[in-house]
């Protein structure tokens, strides 16, 4: 984490900036991004890439932060978008975005949706059944278009960091079954309307093994080259994201081991490749600023209540996930670190980020939650009437507000009483 690091003076600092700084101007909680680190992590990416010779088409799976000023940033930096839904289609657009440099996916894709990308002219539509090929079929015709589709392959792999974030299964709603997918792509070329360009996978998030990737991608190669040497040419392969992050110190993706494995196993073919990437890109560049409202102790445990609950950061609650906790001020000498649970202030029992070895801390402190650049702000809720928190951009030594803490009024703005 090169952004963060320690000042005797100011405490902890995100690219220079102290942290205590934000919270005593913005409050808290509140989302603190790095820009320099965004930026890094684009070129990191590309540079391995480069370094096999390759040269993937990087769609960033904005689920994992959709915030526009790290959309433009990105997009700065060369990446395209992976979008689900209108409202993140719009999001990439309204970045700057061109949604030749876009590709579609989920499951449940609405007509409107459909249209509106292909209008548009969408780079590429991944489909994930029988059924939605030929909905994509019927309303292109209808428009007298053409849309660029690729199939979303199940490829019936074990793979992620948790089963709530595994998607290649056969068993998962994800794909079409591989088994289906030669016969499917054959009949997607005779349709009119369509466009196929290749195929896509993405077996799930938070991996690690290049194993499970390489089982995958060589399964969908044999039927790329089947159908090739049979005369229905395939031109794209969309690799997926997935790319874990060590949110525990430990050892990070292997992305130098990956790219290799890559350009070993399209040796000899003649294939564009795409790369959907989200966590990785981002979730190091954030972390969640919050203050300690209370310690207690009970018979069986020592809480640490924090500002900062799971309607902002929903990942411990959902997936047990564990985010590393650092206290940005001094800590007391004489404070030996020592057990303790760290809780948030929402009403369920779940709304614990952990079990943490810290220093004491008392009632003011202000702690940073690591890694919370990747789906933190972008699963936040309002739940317990806590309105969303504030989020700050450093770019080049300067905080900018790029989210300003939602108001307490603005919980029930839309909200309408019928007359009585
Ligand atoms: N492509 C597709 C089709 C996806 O569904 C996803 C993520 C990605 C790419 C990007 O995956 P990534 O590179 O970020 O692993 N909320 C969970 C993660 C859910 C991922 C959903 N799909 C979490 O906080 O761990």
């Amino acid at each position: 984490r090169p952004a963060l690091a320690w000042h005797a003076m100011d405490g902890l600092c995100l690219d220079d900036v102290p942290l205590a700084g934000i919270a005593a101007r913005h409050a808290t909680p509140t989302w603190v991004y790095s820009a320099a680190t965004l930026r890094s992590r684009m070129a990191a990416l590309q540079g391995e890439f480069a370094a096999q010779g390759l040269t993937p088409a990087i769609r960033y799976a904005i689920k994992a932060n959709d915030h526009l000023a790290i959309l433009s940033l990105l997009r700065a930096g060369g990446a395209g978008a992976d979008v689900t839904s209108a409202g993140e289609f719009a999001r990439a657009a309204a970045a700057g975005i061109d949604p030749a440099a876009m590709v579609y996916s989920g499951v449940g894709k609405r007509a409107e949706e459909i249209i509106q990308a292909i209008e548009a002219g969408i780079g590429q539509i991944n489909v994930e059944s029988a059924e939605e090929l030929a909905m994509i079929a019927a309303l292109a015709r209808a428009r007298d278009r053409t849309a660029p589709v690729a199939l979303r392959i199940n490829p019936d792999v074990a793979a992620g960091g948790h089963d709530k974030i595994s998607t290649g299964r056969a068993t998962d709603k994800f794909g079409i079954a591989y088994q289906d997918t030669a016969a499917l792509y054959r009949h997607a070329a005779t349709l009119a309307g369509l466009r196929p360009v290749g195929f896509s996978t993405h077996i799930g998030s938070q991996i690690f093994e290049i194993a499970s990737y390489e089982a995958a991608y060589t399964r969908i190669l044999a039927l790329i080259d089947e159908l090739n040497a049979a005369g229905t040419p395939v031109t794209m392969f969309d690799l997926g994201g997935g790319f874990g992050i060590p949110y525990d110190d430990g050892i990070g993706f292997p992305l130098p081991a990956y790219a290799a494995m890559v350009r070993r196993i399209l040796a000899g073919r003649d294939l564009g490749i795409v790369i959907e990437p989200g966590r990785w890109l981002v979730a190091p560049a954030g972390i969640l600023l919050a203050r300690v409202t209370l310690t207690k102790a009970t018979e069986a445990d020592d809480f640490v209540i924090l500002d900062a609950g799971m309607n902002d950061l929903l990942r411990p609650a959902l997936y047990d996930a564990v985010h590393g906790i650092v206290p940005v001020g001094a800590v007391e000498a004489s404070g030996w670190p020592r057990a303790c649970e760290v809780v948030g202030p929402v009403c369920e029992s779940s709304d614990r980020f952990g079990r943490y070895d810290l220093p004491p801390l008392a009632p003011g402190a202000l702690v940073a939650v690591l890694d919370a650049g990747a789906y933190g702000a972008a699963m936040s809720s309002t739940y317990n009437g806590r309105p969303l928190a504030a989020q700050v951009l450093i770019d080049r030594g300067q905080p900018h507000v790029i989210r300003m803490r939602q108001s307490i009024e603005q919980l029930w703005r839309d909200e309408i009483i019928p007359p009585a």
